[in-house]
């Protein structure tokens, strides 16, 4: 029994002590898992921790990601890096903060990091506008076919004006869907509204009180499939939301429809959108997110002319990224110093 309660307090006397050791010393030991995360927030931690970059300025080989956290007390890491039970044994029982500079957590366990008392922050609300203002340019990128006809132009096939070519459905006076009404989905909802569309409709598993700035309809699941010409999903990935876009969901859509997703490509039965499209059981596609990341190019859905695909760069806004580097250091410092996170994952 003894033995049982010190051993469910043990994570906490060992992070502890490493605070204790923190005063003598006064240097944490960061780990930062790629070299071209933006500067701003290298220079914040730089300033009172020892900070180890990853030379890699891309995604770090797993094996060696497992050998460079070992001992560290924080980790800045990004969506791409997986944080699982094998990485945080790796790193070993001083690590007290795991920041990623994303909103997005599932590449966390986050379950187990609550286990052992690590603090995870994340960077909610300051890449908002920048996923907002992206999903509408994916958006209208799509409906209107922008890759396609930049490639008419480019190639010869713009032979004159014509009245029929190049044509798509305009927003205004549209149903507009939106899977996952949090901070993204709102901001979407406002930019909507500026289009002239007639209705709004989301779904979430709240009632939003937010959705009245915009006039939006809080609806099922199926009701903003079938009613919808334009649907957004900016859900986030979690085990309900998991692949909710399936065969099933767009054969409930008009054939019309066009289909957007900013948030993860596990909201998707990715073969069952390849279907659909080629099917032209819905009339397009625009995919900021994928599964994998990156897409193999050899992809049915990068030689489909109805689907527009991006390397997910919804927040990839200069200011938006360098202010998320400054807030992914700001949480790490403040979980390795015991203080609020601006930002922590609750
Ligand atoms: C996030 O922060 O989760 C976004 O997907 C990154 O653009």
């Amino acid at each position: 029994m003894i033995y049982k309660s010190v051993a469910s307090i043990a994570p906490f006397l060992v992070r502890n002590i490493g605070s204790v050791r923190k005063m003598s010393s006064g240097r944490f030991k960061v780990f930062v898992t790629r070299s071209d995360m933006p500067k701003g927030g290298i220079d914040i931690l730089k300033k009172e921790c020892d900070v180890t970059v990853s030379s890699h300025p891309s995604v770090m080989p797993r094996d060696e990601l497992l050998k460079s956290v070992a001992g560290t007390e924080a980790i800045f890491c990004s969506l791409t890096d997986k944080i699982d039970q094998e990485l945080l044994n790796a790193a070993g029982p001083g690590l007290k903060v795991v920041g990623t500079i994303s909103v997005g957590h599932d590449h966390i366990d986050v379950p187990e990091c609550r286990k052992r008392g690590i603090k995870i922050g994340y960077t909610p609300d300051v890449l908002t506008d920048a996923t907002a203002e992206l999903t509408l340019a994916l958006l209208l990128s799509t409906s209107r076919r922008l890759p396609e006809a930049q490639h008419e132009a480019r190639t010869g096939g713009w032979k004159s004006w014509a009245p029929t070519w190049m044509t798509g459905p305009g927003l205004a006076g549209s149903t507009v869907g939106i899977v996952g009404f949090g901070r993204i989905g709102q901001a979407v909802a406002r930019r909507v509204k500026a289009f002239n569309t007639n209705k709004i409709l989301y779904f979430n598993r709240s009632e939003r009180p937010e959705a009245q700035e915009a006039g939006a309809i809080k609806v099922s699941f199926d009701e903003l499939l079938s009613q919808s010409d334009f649907i957004i999903c900016c859900a986030a990935l979690v085990p309900e939301t998991k692949e909710i876009f399936n065969k099933a969901a767009f054969e409930k859509m008009k054939k019309t429809a066009i289909f957007i997703n900013t948030s993860r490509g596990g909201t998707v039965d990715q073969d069952a959108l390849i279907e659909a499209l080629k099917n032209n059981t819905i009339r397009a596609a625009g995919l900021d997110v994928t599964t994998p990341e990156p897409l193999p190019l050899d992809n049915p859905l990068l030689n489909l002319p109805n689907c527009v695909v991006l390397p997910h760069i919804g927040s990839a806004a200069i200011e938006t990224r360098d202010t998320m580097s400054e807030l992914t250091a700001e949480n790490i410092l403040a979980g390795l110093k015991g203080s609020g996170m601006p930002a922590e994952l609750k």
